[in-house]
């Protein structure tokens, strides 16, 4: 998707090497304070982790990027390109997805009576009727595209399989598969290693390395291995803000991170 939406994209002299500029965010529930003044910036091409106790508000700013929660006050832009902007706060959620930002939510949503390549042409389809995608011509153009994604997603040789005789950890590489064949420029990942075993963990860090080089990748995740192993960035949230951010050694050092967070079981 690299068409310019003259009505979204607004041109910008400088250079931001970033993704995503998430600006004093807050969020209340009712009085209470999800998030509070929460200032991120994500870096392009690079796989940005947010980490934290449970309620610590991650899938709540994951929930605002989406416009699926609307923020109480702050701001994010998105950087689809260097050289433009677009303010994601107060768009709609198909707006944004459309804008190329995608989300692949916890549980896992394919199709499991459909073959791993049909679950792909559906999610080629901006219209998401069935049967008319299906039974829709594939161009050879989309073809590559499905192609290269299971070939990052390496479900190559599952291709012709139904997606629900796949494992749990297949299951959930199609569907990241599935948000990669929109072509987005950012993909967020809400817990995408929960329920998998060490070695399914480690392939799907691998695969999230293999996937930063067409976009920027946002996870949250609990597994401390899995976020050595990928991590580029990682952002501390605790009781809903910024607690610390640096690579995976600085965060790990710090002390305050090592009382709140890891002290308290953050396995
Ligand atoms: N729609 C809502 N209404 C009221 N409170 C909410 C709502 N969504 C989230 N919260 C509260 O906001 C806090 C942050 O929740 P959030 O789901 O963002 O945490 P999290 O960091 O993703 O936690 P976990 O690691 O358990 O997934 C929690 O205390 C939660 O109960
Ligand atoms: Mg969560």
């Amino acid at each position: 998707m690299s068409f310019i939406d003259t009505e979204l994209h607004r041109p910008i002299k400088y250079r931001t090497g970033k993704a995503l500029d998430i600006k004093s965010i807050s969020v209340e529930f009712d009085g209470f304070k999800a998030l509070t003044d929460v200032t991120v910036g994500v870096k392009r091409n690079s796989i940005h982790f947010f980490i934290g106790p449970n309620g610590a508000g991650k899938t709540t700013l994951l929930d605002i990027i989406c416009a699926k929660t609307k923020p109480t006050s702050g701001t994010v832009h998105f950087y689809p390109e260097e050289g433009y902007e677009i303010l994601l706060t107060g768009m709609k959620e198909y707006a944004i997805a459309n804008a190329g930002v995608g989300r692949k939510f916890q549980v896992p949503s394919v199709f499991t009576e459909l073959s791993v390549y049909d679950n792909m042409v559906l999610s080629l389809s901006g219209n998401k009727r069935i049967w008319s995608s299906i039974f829709r011509k594939v161009t050879p153009k989309e073809n590559d595209i499905i192609a290269d994604v299971l070939d990052k997603v390496g479900l190559t040789s599952h291709a012709n399989e139904k997606a629900g005789s796949l494992s749990h950890g297949q299951k959930q590489w199609l569907e990241i598969g599935m948000q990669l064949a929109a072509r987005p420029k950012i993909i967020m990942l809400d817990e995408p290693a929960a329920g998998m075993g060490k070695p399914e963990t480690f392939r799907t860090g691998e695969l999230l390395k293999r996937i930063k080089d067409i976009c920027t990748v946002i996870v949250v995740e609990h597994d401390m291995e899995f976020v050595k192993q990928v991590a580029d960035t990682v952002t501390v949230l605790h009781e809903g803000m910024v607690l610390t951010e640096g690579n995976i050694d600085d965060v790990l050092a710090n002390e305050t991170v090592q009382k709140v967070y890891l002290g308290r079981g953050g396995e």
